[in-house]
């Protein structure tokens, strides 16, 4: 066939590396603003094309283990909301490296990569630095179509990457990870019985603070209201008495829409719908402005009036009695990386046209998460209980490790111990270790272990939020090296 390639081959080769294909040779980080040191990994970040026809991209970055990176496995990395970017977790959670204020990168003792060589992707497109040329595909997104797109990333990667190709191969993720975590194995399971030939070697699941069934989750959000003494018991009870739980978005969501004054219940909504949002409004009154995420984090300021860190500023320089705790709580707000402000951090970090040259994304608003994809996401699939898709991957022999931050007031620990008591209920899992402590590599107590068979395990990390390897670095590479070694 005429290639025009073969007459203009230099000029080819030249738009080749401008433009930047798909794999190891183009998507290589060969420098990073902000970095102090070198880095004793490869890391790679760009495109890849999962619908040609579209025009519709992935973004990806993929950071290579600093053990060993040709035995460790390979590691997949899933943020939820949905239409939030996993790169907000390499940038703030389990990645290597984590933005402080001024732009340097600190290095993350903690990070996944120490165990694994690790993929974070921005899916589906719209979100992140992924995008599509054909605008409809933002109207509805979904959880097939979601998965659809991550397993043809995956089979172009495997590609690209082709030393990994046949090594074992695991899917982490959190929150709306619950979602597309599971979906996206079952979608790998059944790629892998109609194309033998590029068979993803999909050894398990690890889904932290997972959103499973929403009448289940949400009800556990009322539970740790009231067990951690956040709002009156009566309030509590209200909004169990006057919403439908199961027709909810998880609950922050609705009391967002409260505060918007949106009204987020679906049409032909119970009678009760004034009175649900009027119960609703009374526990986002009592609550106040705490981090619901992280019920003992504080909120970032940076973005409050600036009177308020003026103030505290002006008590951190006084001799005042309570100098120590404005110093403090300075510290936390503005400066320690994985403080309240490293989202924000991490925002700045990621618009800066240098990192975004680096890391071969195209100029891009980038933000955390994009609130219309999520809004546009099928409703119907955000309320669907994945309890059938954890059963069809027991029954494919995919090993599941739920954990769960036990601060959470998101999607809390309380609710996922009401989801796995109804898996349980059905008769796919039965208890064969009960409720014990663990150790973690601090030797201090990590949380709380139940196995039910060696297929699933429920671990709770303590101390930790939505976020955990943000707030508990140590415990969480503790749960994935365990959950790598099969040994939770
Ligand atoms: C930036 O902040 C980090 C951490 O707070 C600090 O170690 C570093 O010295 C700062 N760099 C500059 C150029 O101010
Ligand atoms: C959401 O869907 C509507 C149509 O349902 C569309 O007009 C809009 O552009 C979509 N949102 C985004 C972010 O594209
Ligand atoms: C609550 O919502 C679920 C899911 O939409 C629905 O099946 C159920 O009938 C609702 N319950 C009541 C009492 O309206």
């Amino acid at each position: 066939m005429w290639n025009i390639c073969s007459v203009l081959a230099v000029l080819c080769g030249v738009f080749e590396v401008v433009h930047g294909e798909f794999g190891p040779h183009s998507d290589l980080i060969t420098s990073l603003p902000g970095l102090q040191s070198t880095l004793p990994f490869k890391q790679y970040s760009g495109y890849a094309t999962v619908a040609a026809a579209n025009g519709r991209n992935l973004f990806y970055w993929f950071v290579e283990s600093q053990s060993s990176p040709s035995d460790d496995p390979l590691v997949l990395w899933l943020n939820g909301g949905p239409g939030c970017s996993s790169l907000g977790g390499l940038t703030s959670e389990n990645g290597p490296f984590q933005p402080t204020r001024n732009g340097s990168l600190d290095m993350n003792e903690f990070s996944w990569n120490k165990a694994a060589n690790v993929i974070y992707l921005e899916s589906p497109s719209g979100v992140g630095f992924s995008y599509s040329n054909t605008k409809s595909d933002y109207d509805n997104p979904g959880d097939a179509s979601t998965a659809k797109d991550v397993v043809t990333f995956l089979v172009e990667f495997l590609k690209a990457y082709d030393q990994f190709k046949g090594r074992d191969f695991f899917i982490s993720g959190e929150s709306y990870g619950g979602h597309y975590v599971p979906t996206t194995a079952k979608a790998i399971v059944e790629h892998n019985s109609a194309n033998p030939g590029e068979a993803i070697n999909l050894k398990g699941i690890l889904i932290g603070n997972a959103w499973t069934v929403a009448g289940d989750d949400n009800l556990g959000v009322v539970q740790t209201w009231l067990g951690y003494n956040l709002v009156r018991e009566a309030s509590g009870n209200d909004v169990v008495k006057y919403c439908n739980l199961s027709n909810m978005l998880p609950i922050l969501e609705e009391r967002m829409g409260v505060r918007l004054g949106l009204d987020l219940l679906a049409e032909g909504e119970v009678a009760s719908e004034a009175q649900c949002q009027a119960a609703l409004a009374q526990v986002s009154r009592e609550t106040g402005n705490i981090d619901p995420y992280d019920i003992y984090q504080l909120m970032c300021l940076e973005d409050a009036p600036r009177h308020r860190t003026a103030f505290l500023q002006k008590m951190a320089d006084s001799d005042a009695p309570l100098r120590f705790h404005a110093r403090n709580a300075l510290r936390r707000m503005q400066l320690e990386a994985n403080g309240p402000c490293q989202m924000e951090h991490s925002q700045a970090y990621l618009n800066m046209k240098t990192v975004q040259d680096a890391i071969h994304a195209k100029p891009t608003r980038w933000s955390e998460c994009n609130m219309q994809i999520n809004a546009n996401y099928s409703r119907v699939d955000f309320l669907a209980s994945m309890i059938p898709v954890h059963q069809y991957l027991l029954k494919s022999g995919i090993r599941t490790v739920v954990y769960s931050g036990d601060i959470d007031g998101i999607v809390p620990t309380h609710g996922t111990r009401n989801w796995i008591a109804r898996l349980v209920a059905t008769g796919a899992i039965a208890v064969t270790k009960p409720w014990r402590p663990w150790a973690d590599s601090a030797t201090q107590v990590g949380g709380f272990v139940t196995n039910y068979g060696a297929q699933f395990s429920f671990i709770t990390v303590h101390g930790a939020g939505h976020m955990v390897p943000s707030t508990q670095p140590l415990r969480a590479l503790d749960v994935l090296t365990r959950f790598l070694k099969n040994t939770i």
